[in-house]
Order: structure tokens, then sequence, then C-alpha cells
């Protein structure tokens, strides 16, 4: 990661109009929250057919909350990192309008972020799948899986799995600015699962500049992106908002 990048990402962000980011499990790693792909990914320890499509949650609730709950563990005591922090900064320096997030740990708004999509749903929030009706946390006793609504229906985490769609006004919401906007951080995503890793896509074609910020190349790399930051967001985001703020002093 080059002082030169940074500068560049530095300048691609004061001279934006309209500013949002994209945001994947990559963010929440330095968090230890695990991410789904490569080494280490949930998805190389559970069988996503079998633990992360509506239809398996269906199938066999109590075996998937075994995995859910495992997860939670991760995610209960997870904090922010500086990752998730230089975001919000960039929002309070009013250079970043929307964070579209693919996580369902909440820590964007822990950290401070007030425009954020939560495109896939927040494990914080329960509901029940037939009557829809949310759920306080208390209704999941690891004891007594899976956990009930009073009407008898099956209760998930508010999260959604694959085979479920996305919630329209999250879908809607995070289109439009993909539209509008001239600059997309595409921050911790493989960009592998639709419709989110559209959203950049979408964006390229409206005319917007793409940034990539990832140890890893995705498929994006090369095609869409315009630059990219190869690290660790906690460690190059936090670099950007220093520079940025020695700028304005
Ligand atoms: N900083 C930035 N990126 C990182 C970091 C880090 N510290 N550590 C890992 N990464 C990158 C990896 O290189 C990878 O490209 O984060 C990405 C994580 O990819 P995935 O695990 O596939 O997570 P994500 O892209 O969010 O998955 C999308 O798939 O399983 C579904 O619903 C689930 O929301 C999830 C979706």
């Amino acid at each position: 990661m080059s002082e030169a990048d940074i500068e560049r990402l530095c300048d691609f962000l004061a001279d934006s109009k309209c500013t949002i980011a994209l945001t994947g499990a990559g963010i929440s790693a330095e968090s230890g929250i695990p991410t789904f792909r490569g080494v280490q990914g949930l998805w190389e320890k559970y069988d996503v057919m079998e633990f992360a499509h509506i239809d398996a949650f269906r199938r066999n609730p109590a075996k998937v909350w075994g995995m859910l709950l495992e997860m939670d563990r991760h995610v209960v005591n997870a904090r922010p990192n500086p990752g998730h922090v230089a975001l919000a900064q960039l929002e309070a320096m009013g250079l970043l309008r929307l964070v579209v997030t693919q996580n369902i740990d909440n820590l964007h708004q822990t950290a401070g972020s007030r425009e954020v999509v939560e495109f896939h749903g927040n494990s914080k929030r329960l509901r029940c799948l037939e009557c829809g009706e949310m759920q306080p946390p208390e209704s999941v006793d690891p004891e007594n899986l899976p956990p009930r609504c009073a009407c008898g229906g099956l209760i998930k985490p508010d999260v959604i799995f694959f085979g479920e769609a996305i919630p329209w006004a999250a879908n809607v919401k995070a289109f439009e600015y993909a539209q509008r906007c001239d600059l997309i951080l595409v921050v911790g995503t493989s960009a592998v699962v639709a419709p989110a890793s559209e959203i950049p896509v979408v964006a390229k074609r409206a005319g917007a500049r793409i940034v990539e910020v990832n140890p890893e190349e995705t498929p994006l790399t090369g095609r869409v992106t315009d630059l990219m930051l190869r690290g660790s967001a906690g460690e190059i985001l936090p670099r950007a908002v220093r520079m940025l703020m020695d700028r304005r002093h």
C-alpha cells in the first residue's frame, strides 16, 4: 500500500459530491468476526446449502440455530474496529453519504455511522417466520431450540438467508444511491453474492469511480475497479481519514 494510493483515495473523496460505501465481512474481520469465504471462512466449516439457505432452516431449524448461536458468540462481544470508525468519521466530515452493508453485526451503527442500509438484515433483531412479529432476545433458549413464537411459528434472526429476497426498502435505497453516487468504496467484500455484488457495477455504469479496499483481488478488480487498495480496512481507511484531516488544517 503506497502513500500515493492513499493520496489518490483522498483526492477522490475530496472531489466527490456523493460517496457511498459497500461493505462486507472483511471490514469486521479485525473485530474478530470470521469472514464467510477464504481461509478459516465460515463456509469452509458449514455447508451453505445445509446451514444458510431458508429451505435448510425450515427443514432443520434446530441445526441451523446451532450455527447461528456459534456465529452470535463472535458478534455479541465484537467491538467496532478502526475501519468502522473511519467510515463513521468520513460521514461526520460530510465525505460519506451512506454505508450499504452486507454485514448483520450492527458494528457500523455502533461505530457511529448514521446512514446505514442493512442489505442482509441485522442479527440483533428476531422475527417470527409465520406472523412476522418481532421477538424479544429472551425468546431464544439455547437449551430449547428452535425458538417458537406464541403463534407457533419459527423464530429466526432478521437476516437474509440464501433463497430469501433482499428487504425491499434496503434494495431500493442501495440501488438508488448506486445510480446517484460518483464514488463508491467497496470494502471487505469478495463481491461474489448478488444482488449486493451488482451495486458497484451499477455505480460504474452510472459513471462513478470504484475504489476497493481488500487484501485480495475480487471479480471487480481489473474490470470495474479504478483504484485497488490492497490491504486491511482497519489500516487503510484510518490513514485516509488522518490525511484528509491534515489537509483541512
Ligand atoms: N480488510 C478488508 N478486507 C478484508 C479483510 C480486512 N481486514 N480481511 C478479509 N477481507 C476480505 C477478503 O479478502 C474477502 O474478499 O473480505 C472479503 C470477505 O469475503 P466474504 O467472506 O465472502 O464476505 P462477504 O463478501 O461479505 O460475503 C457476502 O455472502 O454468505 C453471504 O450473506 C453472506 O453477507 C454475506 C455475503
